[in-house]
């Protein structure tokens, strides 16, 4: 079978030359494990924690020669646990390889593989609408946003998994939304998702843009990105916003410490004289009532949720390079292993 390894830490944004694709056997499952055939990957930006020489979190440390691992949906080949049998389908974290072999009882705070229904939603939305992305989206414009019928909302990376669900879930709630993207395509995209107005922050005259699309500022800002993107937004918040501090994308290959000018004394000023309420969260707070709420709004026609496919286990390292360095794919990017059985 073919995996795929960390060639090299990995230094700013990923590159595809970080990363080594390898032909190893296929692992057999020992007493209570499971081997799983995996079906997707999918390429979260959040794994890019996991590749710094001198990790700054508490990722799980990968070594140059270490299997990539990350977000998979599987499906059993043979199973040593009684809780798994040979054809069901598993959402978890796995290697970046064609076979997995994993052991149950030994999963971290995340809890065992979850076992997933292919009658209920096709099974590649777990790593989705119906998964992380989808907890992360629900959280932050609903628990953590409080977003209300006649707000504004404005969300960065809106045509990401979380910023596309995002956006969907504030118009199901009553609210306005405004979402900035990477380019003209991905803001049309948006605005087929039912978005209010799409700004494309490549743009030369993206503050301008902005302004306009934002005439009486924004109630909440659901921020996955930082940077400028941020910088653009913070002074078209209205006084007592909420900024549900998502992701940070713009900085994930940074460190600690930007190359500057220093720009915390004027985000400061902001935060104080404008009363904002600016609040980190993860996802998988929302549980599984925020999986709930999405699954009727799907099955309600009102949450669409697009998936972009990349095929074969070799496009992984590049699909993943993508996230960082722009591509034109809306909705998750998903890197397709084999076809379900
Ligand atoms: N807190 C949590 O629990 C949690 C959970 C999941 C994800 N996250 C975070 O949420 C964010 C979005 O995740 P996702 O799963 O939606 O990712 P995704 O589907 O891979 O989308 C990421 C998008 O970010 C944009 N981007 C990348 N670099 C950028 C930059 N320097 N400036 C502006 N935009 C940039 C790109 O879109 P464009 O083409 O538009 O540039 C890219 O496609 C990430 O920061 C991720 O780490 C947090």
């Amino acid at each position: 079978m073919k995996r795929v390894v960390l060639a090299s830490y990995a230094r700013g944004n990923p590159r595809p030359s970080d990363f080594r694709v390898e032909d190893v056997p296929v692992p057999e499952a020992g007493e209570r494990e499971i081997l799983l055939r995996t079906l997707w990957i999918a390429v979260d930006p959040l794994i890019r924690f996991s590749l710094d020489e001198n990790l700054l979190s508490g990722a799980t440390r990968m070594e140059p020669g270490s299997l990539m691992v990350g977000p998979t949906v599987s499906q059993v080949v043979a199973s040593n646990h009684p809780e798994y049998a040979p054809g069901d389908f598993v959402e978890g974290r796995s290697g970046w390889a064609e076979y997995n072999v994993l052991a149950p009882d030994e999963a971290d705070y995340r809890g065992p593989p979850r076992k997933l229904d292919p009658s209920l939603a096709p099974v590649s939305t777990a790593l989705g609408a119906l998964g992380g992305p989808g907890q992360t989206a629900y959280e932050g414009i609903v628990n953590v946003g409080r977003v209300k019928a006649g707000e504004t909302v404005v969300i960065s990376a809106a045509g990401g998994a979380v910023g596309s669900i995002a956006g969907q879930i504030a118009k199901v709630l009553g609210a306005r939304a405004v979402g900035i993207a990477g380019g003209e395509a991905k803001c049309r995209a948006l605005l087929d998702l039912g978005f209010d107005a799409a700004v494309d922050y490549k743009a030369p005259d993206f503050a301008d843009r902005l302004k306009t699309a934002l005439p009486e500022g924004a109630d909440v800002y659901l921020d996955n990105v930082g940077g400028d993107v941020t910088l653009a937004v913070l002074p078209l918040l209205k006084r007592g916003a909420r900024m549900p501090m998502c992701g940070f994308i713009a900085y994930y290959g940074m460190g600690m410490e930007g190359p500057g000018p220093d720009r915390l004394p004027g985000f400061y000023r902001q935060i104080m004289a404008k009363g904002l309420e600016i609040r980190g969260f993860a996802g998988i707070f929302a549980g599984q009532k925020g999986l709930n709420d999405i699954a009727g709004w799907m099955k309600e026609g009102r949450l669409r949720f697009p998936e972009a496919i990349v095929e074969g286990i070799e496009a992984a390292p590049e699909a993943f390079s993508s996230v960082f360095s722009g591509h034109d794919h809306v909705g998750k990017l998903l890197v397709r292993i084999a076809p379900e059985a």
